[in-house]
């Protein structure tokens, strides 16, 4: 950091940031940014949309320092750490396999892990829920709320998959039903699905091609047993629109509810049973 930004390490630095000390030199700072944004404003040649596009950029920075301070009270709260983010070639994925994995961990919300699950009404005992790119764990933890039969995480980068480990063996929580959850070191493409029902759940984890190539895979699965139920939940950080039509042109699975973070896909057998 560079003059006049010391920090203040106590309280919320323990929640993983730090806060600004210097006043004087902060006003400064801000002063000059405030002129370099009218400067800005002022050579933007569509002003009406530099204007908004500066808006929702802050909306964005505000949101995602709410999420971070959200992320860090649930692993404090479950003596667990999932809520620093980090590149993906800085934890063990070779960078030709980065950019099909969308090149960075970060955690799902509590927020909105909670609302895509509400919104299917299965029975959880009669699935094996299965988090494609688990990442630390966090989905796991969370859906660990819930009697599922079985709980399992992939995960394709092993600095990921390690913390992941660590924190199973560490995870503390009042509600927590389903005990059986498990961390497995592997490729989503190459990992063989268990068997039985099963809701999978899809957190930003995929690019469009390999998510494409992954939903088809899913596809093979759930004609191979019309009878068995298959569901899979996909969320997205801002909204699902991102990832563009990969859900359509799938002969054995349909989408059964979709809103602007999460859509839900299912075959006939899951509808039945999501009602
Ligand atoms: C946005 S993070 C979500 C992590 C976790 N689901 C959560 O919400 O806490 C996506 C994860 O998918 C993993 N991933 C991406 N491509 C993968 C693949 N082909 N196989 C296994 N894991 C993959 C990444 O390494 C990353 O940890």
């Amino acid at each position: 950091m560079g003059s006049g930004s010391q920090t203040f390490r106590g309280g919320y630095a323990k929640l993983g940031f730090c806060l600004p000390l210097s006043r004087p030199a902060e006003t400064m700072s801000t002063t000059r940014k405030i002129r370099e944004k009218f400067a800005e404003f002022r050579r933007a040649e569509r002003k009406a949309y530099w204007l908004w596009d500066q808006g929702r950029w802050r909306y964005f920075t505000y949101r995602h320092r709410k999420e971070a301070l959200l992320n860090s009270v649930f692993d404090r709260e479950h003596a667990i750490e999932t809520a620093v983010e980090i590149p993906l070639g800085a934890v063990g994925v070779p960078q030709a396999d980065v950019a099909r994995g969308n090149a960075v961990y970060r955690p799902l919300t509590e927020t909105v892990f909670r609302a895509a699950l509400a919104s299917v009404h299965f029975d959880p005992a009669k699935f094996t829920f299965v988090d494609i790119g688990s990442g630390k764990g966090k989905v796991m933890f969370m859906a660990a709320d819930h009697a599922f039969r079985r709980i399992v995480g992939i995960e394709y980068a092993a600095g990921l998959h390690e913390v992941a480990l660590r924190n199973i063996a560490s995870y503390r929580s009042k509600t927590q039903i389903c005990k059986a959850i498990e961390a497995v070191h592997a490729d989503v493409l190459e990992y063989t699905l268990p068997e039985g029902p099963l809701l999978l759940f899809i957190f930003n984890a995929l690019a469009k091609q390999t998510m494409r190539g992954f939903l088809e895979k899913v596809d093979r699965e759930a004609a191979r047993d019309p009878k068995r139920p298959i569901a899979l939940i996909y969320t997205n950080v801002r909204t699902v629109a991102e990832i563009g039509n990969v859900f359509s042109a799938l002969p054995n699975l349909r989408i059964i509810r979709r809103e602007r973070k999460y859509v839900v896909i299912a075959n006939e057998a899951a509808a039945a049973l999501a009602q």
